[in-house]
């Protein structure tokens, strides 16, 4: 007997941060209004379903990406699952099924547990046992990054749901968009990750800059990256920089609150700013120092969600800055916590 099958309607599941899933379906909802949306994991990881086709949907959601979205994956097959290692014989026979992939294609699989669940195996066992059998009826090449497509298998309680895709139609090629960078020695802070997140899901790369303003910039994780980057870095912060950063050629370090200092107009093309405090106080500080960048100068900025209100607070942080700066994207990065990213850029 078969036990899996394509679910009935089309079919994704969605991941955010923990405790912001609700915000991502609020977004999902407004691209698919008919969604029907299952948690999986409490506010985190949610079953949604649409009668939209996938080619649709996916289309809606890759040109209005919500902000709150992490990673969605395709679901194809939704099958029974035991936690057993008789498991594998199912995922073999739904892999044999396959008609997508071609010899030398690379192909990753990216397998999720639910937390808290007991498997008679692992993530990476799925993978173990499956690559081999990949590669000898497809010829196809296991990756774990880079890949041509991706296997997106997601296990439950007592059913598991199984996609293939291209990851760009997973929003972010991470399982899970969860995003991982390695802890380096001496690293200052674990913001670094939040801004080198940035870095990749904005597509950008700071070493094209060459003047950067870091606001609220101690102990220095940020100011760091940038320098290693090669960018003139002007630091501001009352609070104390790390002091391995203190005496390096390129940094200009103002002890003092932003709305202290005083800096010739157009003269950074980067300005970065994760200051804390309310975000409406921090875009005006902001607002203050944007007549020193440049014209297409870009912005990236950690806007703190302290009211809950996430939509109306990102829409009240831009309209601080009026025309001056131009909206590109919004996105609860996997390195956020209660907080988002913005990338913007000053007009010309
Ligand atoms: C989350 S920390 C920044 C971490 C930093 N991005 C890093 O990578 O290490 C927030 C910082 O904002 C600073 N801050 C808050 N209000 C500020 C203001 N008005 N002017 C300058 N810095 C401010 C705080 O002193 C604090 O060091």
């Amino acid at each position: 007997m078969q036990t899996f099958q394509p679910p009935a309607q089309t079919c994704f599941i969605g991941s955010a941060n923990p405790h912001h899933a609700v915000y991502a379906v609020e977004e999902v909802r407004r691209l698919w209004p008919d969604l029907t949306a299952k948690e999986l994991e409490e506010n985190e990881i949610v079953l949604l379903t649409t009668s939209t086709d996938l080619e649709s949907a996916l289309t809606l959601l890759k040109q209005k990406e919500p902000m709150f979205l992490r990673h969605v994956q395709p679901v194809e097959q939704v099958g029974v699952l035991t936690r057993s290692q008789s498991d594998f014989e199912t995922f073999a026979a739904i892999a044999q099924q396959e008609t997508r992939f071609c010899p030398g294609d690379k192909v990753a699989i990216q397998v999720r547990r639910t937390p808290g669940i007991t498997y008679d195996y692992t993530a990476f066992g799925v993978k173990e046992k499956l690559d081999p059998l990949l590669v000898e009826q497809f010829g196809v090449e296991p990756v774990v990054r880079d890949a041509d497509w991706v296997i997106s298998l997601y296990l439950g309680k007592d059913q598991f749901y199984w996609g293939v895709s291209h990851p760009a139609d997973n929003l972010s090629d991470w399982s899970g968009g969860m995003i991982r960078f390695r802890q380096e020695l001496g690293q200052i802070s674990r913001a670094k990750f939040k801004l080198l997140e940035a870095e990749t899901r904005f597509r950008l790369d700071f070493s094209q800059f060459h003047r950067a303003i870091d606001l609220g910039a101690a102990p220095g994780g940020w100011t760091s990256l940038l320098l290693e980057r090669g960018l003139q870095v002007t630091a501001i912060d009352p609070a104390v920089l790390h002091p391995s950063l203190l005496s390096h050629p390129q940094l200009t370090y103002l002890a003092r609150s932003v709305n202290h200092v005083n800096l010739p107009n157009q003269t950074f093309d980067l300005l970065v700013c994760d200051m804390n405090g309310s975000p409406q106080q921090m875009a005006r500080l902001v607002e203050r120092l944007l007549p020193t960048l440049k014209a297409g100068a870009t912005g990236i900025v950690t806007v703190k969600l302290l009211h809950k209100k996430p939509f109306q607070t990102v829409k009240e942080v831009l309209a601080i800055w009026g025309k001056t700066m131009r909206f590109i994207a919004a996105k609860q990065l996997y390195h956020n916590r209660d907080e988002v990213t913005l990338y913007v850029q000053k007009e010309d």
